[in-house]
């Protein structure tokens, strides 16, 4: 089985999108189309081209985030939201995911309020107008930039509608410009949120800041992301390294947007073999397929290639991933079986 083919069937988790960052042109073509026939107000300027970050960009870190605010002139009325959301999991879908974790981070728009824009993304998981199969959950996200009335604010929010919507709503995560701000500052508030049921998950490692790094592992969250600068090799220390290997916490990697921002040089030199070999949880992840231009699907594929895995290798990560979702353990046994059927089928 060609290997691009074997990486799209073969079912997928994806636990690391942002929803904003992980629009297609084609959605954003769409969002735009929105607003004019809605009449709301003219997004038909929006700069959709300087949305994608390939590999080689010039920008540097601080303006690879400027990029967001291009999608969030898109999303923010309800019906865009859910729009993207619907648009984004048939995406996925299509790629052959069948459990997703979907993050957002709520804003107030000139049109809706925090709350109503997280409703609006639960309204499209729940109750999708189009026909998806997808398995859909949200995780809450901070952005790291915000101030403490609006983190608490936040993670309010996130406790609320987990109460109401347990199912759906089941994390919490810190992200945003790992320049800004400190983690001890949200510990609180992630602290509240834990407490409440949410599982959590940190943006760790992006920069090299081990002191940071150690806070975070020892607050234990249950996943974090991308964890580049915790080997000595990639800008952490040996005890960064060993307090992760130690910990046993599983780590969304993002080969493309490690790679498309500069933070790692190139596939081949990228921290999953370390990871691999340390006996850690890997969980391949888009991280922004929209803005990198890439999918699940070429994740696997860019991974196998860079790796030298084999389809078996290829089909176990996906195995691995699913015992690290967040929702219950029907769910997870529920993808299993999916991955499971698949990888009889095709050694059959
Ligand atoms: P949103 O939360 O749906 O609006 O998705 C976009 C947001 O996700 C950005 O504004 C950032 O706060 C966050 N984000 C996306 N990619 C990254 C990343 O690589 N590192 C940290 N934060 C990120
Ligand atoms: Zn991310």
């Amino acid at each position: 089985m060609d290997l691009n083919f074997f990486c799209k069937e073969l079912p997928k988790i994806e636990l690391h999108a942002h929803l904003n960052g992980s629009l297609s042109q084609a959605t954003m073509l769409q969002l735009q189309r929105y607003y004019v026939d809605a009449g709301i107000s003219d997004k038909t300027n929006t700069f959709l081209d300087e949305f994608q970050i390939g590999a080689g960009d010039t920008r540097n870190l601080s303006e690879c985030f400027q990029v967001f605010s291009i999608a969030h002139s898109l999303t923010s009325t309800s019906e865009a939201l859910v729009m993207a959301t619907e648009l984004t999991l048939q995406e996925f879908q299509e790629d052959g995911c069948c459990y997703i974790e979907l993050r957002s981070t709520p804003r107030d728009t000139q049109y809706i309020t925090k709350k109503q824009y997280i409703d609006s993304i639960i309204r499209a998981m729940e109750k999708p107008s189009i026909n998806l199969s997808i398995i859909s959950k949200l995780i809450i996200s901070i952005n790291r930039a915000s101030q403490l009335q609006e983190v608490e604010e936040i993670a309010d929010i996130a406790i609320e509608r987990h109460k109401i919507h347990p199912d759906t709503v089941v994390g919490i995560e810190l992200s945003g410009n790992p320049a800004v701000g400190n983690f001890g500052d949200f510990i609180p508030a992630l602290n509240r949120a834990r407490q409440s049921g949410l599982k959590v998950t940190l943006h760790c490692g992006e920069v090299c800041n081990p002191e940071e790094v150690l806070e975070m592992l020892n607050f234990k969250p249950e996943r974090i992301g991308h964890g580049v600068c915790i080997h000595p090799k990639y800008g952490g220390t040996e005890e960064t390294w060993i307090a992760l290997c130690q910990s046993k916490i599983p780590v969304e990697v993002c080969l493309t947007s490690n790679v498309n921002t500069k933070i790692t040089p190139d596939y081949e030199s990228h921290h999953f073999k370390e990871l691999i070999e340390a006996g850690l949880s890997v969980v391949l992840c888009t991280d922004d397929k929209g803005v990198f231009a890439t999918s699940l699907s070429q994740e696997y594929r860019l991974c196998a290639e860079s790796f030298a895995l084999t389809r078996i290798q290829v089909a176990k990560l996906s195995l691995d991933a699913a015992q690290c979702i967040f929702s219950e353990a029907n769910i997870r046994e529920l993808i299993i079986g999916k991955i499971l059927k698949f990888m009889n089928d095709y050694t059959s």
